[in-house]
């Protein structure tokens, strides 16, 4: 039964064809069905290049991040070299989780029989192991995963043949050099759960139409009719609007707002940059700030987001910049809040028997991108 539904679910992607304006919307199944889940964890998380965070997360030597990426409990390490490494969170011994969520370590000890490993993932202590025969230590280190920064995004990808990173993101770094990403500083980084499921998380933060639904008094109001998306080379999409002032602050705290980085001329001052890379990392690049969510399965109907909050270096210095910055994470939250009860209701409605198909406005053309790459990704014969 089940392996019908996924063959009927392949059936209805064959309607996600490109060009957008000709694509269905994803089949409803692919929100709700958690044997589609399964195999989600396979041909994209397991496969893709997916963003575990910004490379400030990882300051200090022994700085670590344990994230679950669908399903498979991951930490990020930084070396005594200076590096951060991934590595799977399942200890050697009998598989116990080592590390959860955030902090410092000198050693990576199992707290539940004390297997100890380096930052580079030997094993380096096991206690009480004299009686097992031909214990080779050398075996028995972390199973690492590769791992790559760019623009300041750090990336980890489990699949030892997927193309280079560089390759992935294809123009993605010529066409964001005017934001200057890498030398972006993380002032705010919040993680929570919600109850969706973790594409309709992403793609509200990649569509204009919602907003004079969703977000009537706070933000809709400054947002004008945005370009069309970009045609890229690469997993991603994106699609940059012009807005009245900054769409980073509320209107009644405009008086806090930061200037323009330094180095951002032309049309590309006066807007905001919607960009998404697949499959888990979408951000908005203003000429004044950077906000970004990466969302990663929990269930099907549930994802854990981490949100970020991003400044130019030259803002930090600014007189006043924590009240300041402040205002800017009201816009963001102010916003996230009105969006949140939609996505849960959007859920709801996506696991009725009775969804079906629908079809994409032409103010969301990065959310129909994302549907016919997640099609092809996904269509993959067994
Ligand atoms: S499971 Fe880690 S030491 Fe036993
Ligand atoms: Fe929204």
């Amino acid at each position: 039964m089940q392996r019908d539904n996924i063959i009927e679910i392949i059936e209805e992607l064959a309607q996600v064809i490109p060009p957008a304006p000709s694509a269905m919307t994803l089949p409803p199944r692919c929100y709700s069905d958690a044997a589609w889940l399964e195999r989600e964890r396979e041909l994209i998380f397991q496969d893709s290049w997916v963003t575990v965070g910004r490379k400030e997360r990882w300051q200090k030597t022994g700085d670590f991040v344990a994230l679950d990426i669908a399903g498979v409990p991951t930490v990020m390490i930084r070396d005594k070299s200076g590096a951060v490494r991934a590595y799977a969170n399942s200890c050697r011994h009998r598989g116990m989780k080592l590390l959860q969520g955030q902090g410092r370590c000198k050693v990576v000890v199992c707290p539940f029989h004390g297997w100890t490993y380096d930052l580079e993932g030997a094993l380096i202590s096991a206690p009480r192991m004299e009686t097992c025969e031909q214990l080779d230590t050398e075996r028995l280190g972390l199973v690492e995963f590769r791992l790559e920064t760019h623009d300041g995004f750090v990336f980890v990808c489990m699949d030892p043949d997927q193309v280079s990173l560089e390759e992935w993101l294809g123009d993605f770094s010529d066409l964001h050099a005017p934001w200057m990403l890498e030398k972006l500083v993380s002032t705010r980084v919040r993680e929570f759960e919600v109850g969706c499921n973790w594409k309709s998380f992403i793609e509200v933060f990649n569509e204009y139409y919602h907003l004079p639904y969703v977000h009537p008094d706070s933000i809709t109001g400054y947002y004008r009719e945005p370009d069309a998306a970009d045609i890229v080379i690469g997993e991603y999409t994106t699609q940059f609007g012009v807005t009245d002032g900054t769409a980073a602050l509320l209107e009644d705290s405009r008086q806090h707002a930061l200037p323009a980085a330094p180095g951002l001329t032309g049309r590309n001052a006066t807007g905001t940059r919607y960009t998404w890379i697949y499959p888990n990392l979408t951000f908005a690049a203003c000429f004044d700030s950077l906000w970004m969510y990466q969302a990663y399965p929990v269930t099907v109907d549930r994802c854990h987001v981490v949100q970020t909050i991003c400044f130019p270096q030259a803002s930090l210095e600014m007189p006043n910049f924590e009240a300041r910055a402040e205002a800017y994470c009201q816009r963001i939250d102010t916003a996230l809040e009105e969006d949140l009860p939609f996505l849960e209701a959007q859920q709801q409605g996506l696991a009725s028997p009775f969804a079906r198909q629908g079809r994409f406005s032409a103010l969301e053309p990065s959310v129909a991108n994302f549907a016919c790459w997640y099609a092809d990704k996904m269509s993959t014969s067994e």
